[in-house]
């Protein structure tokens, strides 16, 4: 495989007297979707938080295509091309698609000198990303987000993260969490077309049925620490588990 286009060496958070992670590495390539999995406080959260410029490490290096990076926001990590969708999707649910895609970045035009946010514009660039980019059409762009489905919410959310042109790495943490199956097959079909466009897309998910359906390598938490790395296609659930759980209490 080529270089990683993410790489963390080395990554210890503290809060206080706690240690939410403990010398932790993670790679993520272009084009692959990395599972991050463990259980209740293993760390995922913290680490992608990291990753995303939310929290800084307490040690431990970054690196962005071999360059090495440090972020002191989360707006930081968006400049270089990291973003997250998160299970709260933070949408704004009384305002509507474009609205939301665009807050605090309206787009605006400007007649005999007085500006104007430019609705046509963002609701065509709304229409145009979710087809061009998630092949998603909305039941409707003049309602509030709330009205519309999980699915469909997360996929305005996906596309305010997705319009930014320099997006190379997207964090989803419990995409599917609070989604039906037939939102959640939609969802993993979603992630498939981020990969597919050559992201790199990491997944924090509890269930396992969508890490062995949609990921190409398994990174297991546990304890603050990294346990494990597989590639899905030669690992199982039970090795998976193994992991987790940890080999003293599997056994
Ligand atoms: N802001 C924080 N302040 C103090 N402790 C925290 C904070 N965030 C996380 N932790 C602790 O760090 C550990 C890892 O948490 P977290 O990263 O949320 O795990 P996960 O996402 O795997 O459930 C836990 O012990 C948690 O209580
Ligand atoms: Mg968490």
């Amino acid at each position: 495989m080529s270089e990683p286009l993410v790489k963390m060496r080395g990554i210890t958070k503290r809060f206080g007297g706690v240690t939410a992670l403990i010398d932790v590495d993670l790679e993520a390539y272009a084009g692959e979707v990395l599972a991050i999995v463990g259980d209740n406080g293993a760390g995922k959260s913290t680490l992608i938080k990291i990753l995303t410029g939310v929290y800084q490490p307490t040690e431990g290096e970054m690196f962005l295509d071999g360059l090495k990076v440090a972020f002191s926001s989360h707006a930081d990590a968006i400049d270089m091309g990291i973003d997250a969708v998160y299970q709260t999707l933070a949408l704004a649910d009384h305002l509507d698609p474009a609205a939301n895609m665009f807050l605090g970045n309206e787009l605006t035009r400007t007649v005999l000198g007085m500006t104007f946010l430019d609705n046509k514009r963002m609701r065509s660039e709304t229409e145009r990303v979710l087809m061009e980019r998630l092949g998603v059409r909305l039941k409707s762009l003049d309602a509030p987000t709330e009205s519309l489905s999980g699915g469909q919410r997360q996929a305005v959310a996906i596309a305010r993260a997705v319009y930014h042109e320099g997006l190379r790495v997207l964090v989803m943490d419990e995409p599917t969490a609070a989604l039906g199956p037939q939102e959640t097959a939609r969802t993993l079909k979603l992630i498939q077309t981020l990969k597919a466009q050559g992201l790199a897309v990491i997944l924090i998910s509890h269930s396992l049925d969508d890490v062995f359906e949609v990921s190409d390598r398994i990174h297991v938490q546990r304890r603050g620490q990294r346990v494990g790395v597989v590639e899905t296609a030669s690992s199982n659930t039970q090795e998976v588990l193994g992991l987790i759980v940890g080999a003293e209490e599997a056994a």
